[in-house]
């Protein structure tokens, strides 16, 4: 065959091949970069974290999801139902992301947990923190929800296009792109994502405003098996970051997480994205790599909202607190307290050991040593991430007391529903109570935890279960009342 014949007979299947690949490209990988946000809480609240081919659902799919299986969701309200913060007028709940990979999708991002509620009275609208410790969020009962969807046989093209066309008029090559790709995709995703989760079924449930959230990087990212362990933890606030970095005013080196398991802030920032499903290819494009580094500059200084409780209020005020009480409360937290929770303080965000603080130890038990060296020897394919910060300690990190009017429920596993329970001895803490209602308990400090509202909004807590125990932590209980009542009112206005 001569050469021009050659080319002409080869061209058209080679155009063909070459146009089918960019539709391909076009329709399952064209990455776009989110527009950018007005300001560093919205990006925070829903910036992608470049975790879409991982974890983000296509945004359709997403959309109707609710209203298939709303009997799988924890209440009648849909995603808000899973104690999400929808800012009025929002198109998504706040800790949802939306970008184009391929198709849009939404995927979690830091705010998922990583948000706050508040109201001071039933009748009001809930008000946002930024960053705060995800009180409300049922994390777990979304994993089960998108994990029973996707094992449900009405999880079909059929059923999902018609209630997707619906509400959305969408064209007919993206109507193809759905039916033959989308769905079945994301189908095997949620039931792939169903399995890697069900060792959390044999555990305590996780409950509002906890996750477990280590066990599933040993489990997944390092490949440990698992081995039955409970790490059920309560959600922290990402409140004045800088005082966890360097070494603290005694010279040790300021630990995170609630178990001290790193020491270094811009790891466990990145660490945060890698366990919710951002590859290392992603963590190279410039908008996933600044929008982390941005988090990490916001979460630095971010202060949380200033506390309700003040001597300016009306005296009748169940918010007011005296200038007396308090000027005598801040007096005995750094006399009794400050050793440990106030920055100057020489174990300030250092490890105490369960031994001496005494509380439940399951969480400090589930992260160990061979996790420690596997994360820090980390790989993706030929890229070491080179950490060097994580280690296994076993003890729990005095935590600083940044906003703990909105930090209830109190401790690493959430079990001391308020502060006024703190100051109490374990065997005088409540046994049971309900967590995730968003109303300040004015009398006490923390949220609301008993009486129907509460037993309505929130979840059972029952401190007998594993992983669940008030115990230890007694600093301050031996107090004479009259202390007490100072200190408390001190440690509702910080
Ligand atoms: C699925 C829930 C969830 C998501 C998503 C999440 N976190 Fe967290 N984060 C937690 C929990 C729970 C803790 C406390 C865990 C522990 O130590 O037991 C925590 C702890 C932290 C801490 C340590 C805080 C301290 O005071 O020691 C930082 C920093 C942090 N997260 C940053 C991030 C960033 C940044 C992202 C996003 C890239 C992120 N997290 C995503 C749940 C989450
Ligand atoms: C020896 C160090 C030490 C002293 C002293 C100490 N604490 Fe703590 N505190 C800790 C540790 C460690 C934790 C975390 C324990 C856990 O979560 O299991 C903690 C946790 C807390 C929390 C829960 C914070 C949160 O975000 O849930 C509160 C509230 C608290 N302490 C109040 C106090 C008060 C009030 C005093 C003084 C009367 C005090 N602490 C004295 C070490 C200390």
């Amino acid at each position: 065959m001569s050469r021009p014949k050659l080319v002409r007979w080869l061209l058209p299947p080679l155009l063909l091949l070459v146009l089918i690949a960019g539709m391909v490209w076009f329709v399952a990988f064209r990455t776009v970069a989110q527009a950018p946000f007005p300001d560093a809480a919205s990006a925070f609240n829903h910036g992608s974290i470049g975790n879409e081919d991982a974890q983000g659902i296509p945004y359709w799919i997403w959309r109707v999801l609710p209203t298939l299986f709303n009997a799988y969701l924890p209440g009648p309200t849909g995603y808000s139902s899973l104690g999400l913060y929808w800012e009025p007028g929002a198109e998504l709940p706040v800790g949802f992301s939306k970008k184009t990979v391929g198709t849009e999708r939404v995927s979690i991002n830091c705010a998922f947990c990583h948000q706050g509620s508040w109201r001071l009275h039933p009748d009001e609208q809930s008000q946002l923190a930024l960053a705060g410790p995800g009180n409300q969020v049922a994390v777990q009962g979304y994993l089960r929800f998108l994990a029973r969807a996707g094992n449900d046989p009405r999880f079909n093209a059929d059923t999902l296009m018609d209630e997707i066309t619906r509400i959305y008029a969408m064209p007919w090559w993206q109507r193809l792109t759905y039916r033959y790709l989308f769905i079945p995709a994301t189908r095997k995703a949620l039931k792939v994502q169903a399995e890697n989760f069900s060792w959390a079924d044999a555990n305590p449930p996780w409950g509002r405003g906890r996750i477990d959230p280590f066990n599933p990087v040993k489990y997944g990212i390092l490949r440990m098996g698992t081995d039955g362990s409970i790490g059920n933890s309560d959600m922290m606030p990402l409140w004045q970051q800088a005082l966890s970095e360097g070494p603290n005013a005694a010279g040790e080196p300021r630990a995170l997480h609630w178990d001290g398991l790193s020491t270094n802030l811009h790891e466990v920032v990145v660490t945060g994205a890698i366990g919710d499903g951002m590859s290392y290819r992603n963590f190279q494009r410039r908008s996933v790599r600044e929008h982390l580094a941005g988090i990490e500059a916001l979460v630095r200084d971010l202060m949380p909202p200033a506390s309700p409780f003040s001597p300016q209020r009306d005296p009748a005020d169940p918010f007011h607190v005296s200038a007396a009480d308090l000027a005598r409360g801040e007096a005995l937290h750094r006399e009794h307290c400050g050793g440990c929770h106030l920055p100057d303080g020489p174990r300030f965000r250092t490890v105490i050991p369960v031994t001496e603080v005494g509380t439940d130890d399951h969480r400090a038990r589930m992260w160990n040593a061979t996790a420690a060296e596997r994360y820090n020897n980390y790989r993706e394919g030929r890229h070491a991430w080179g950490f060097t910060g994580f280690r296994d300690v076993d003890g729990y990190v005095a935590v600083p007391h940044t906003g703990l009017w909105l930090r209830g429920p109190y401790l690493h596993n959430g079990s001391v529903p308020t502060l006024r329970d703190m100051l109490r001895p374990p065997t005088e803490r409540p046994p049971v109570f309900y967590r995730g209602y968003d109303l300040i308990d004015a009398a006490n400090g923390g949220f609301v935890s008993s009486g129907p509202e509460a037993e309505r909004v929130g979840e059972r807590y029952d401190t007998g279960v594993p992983g669940n125990s008030n115990a230890g932590h007694r600093y301050g209980t031996d107090l004479p009342e009259a202390d007490k009542a100072a200190l408390l009112a001190y440690l509702k206005a910080i």
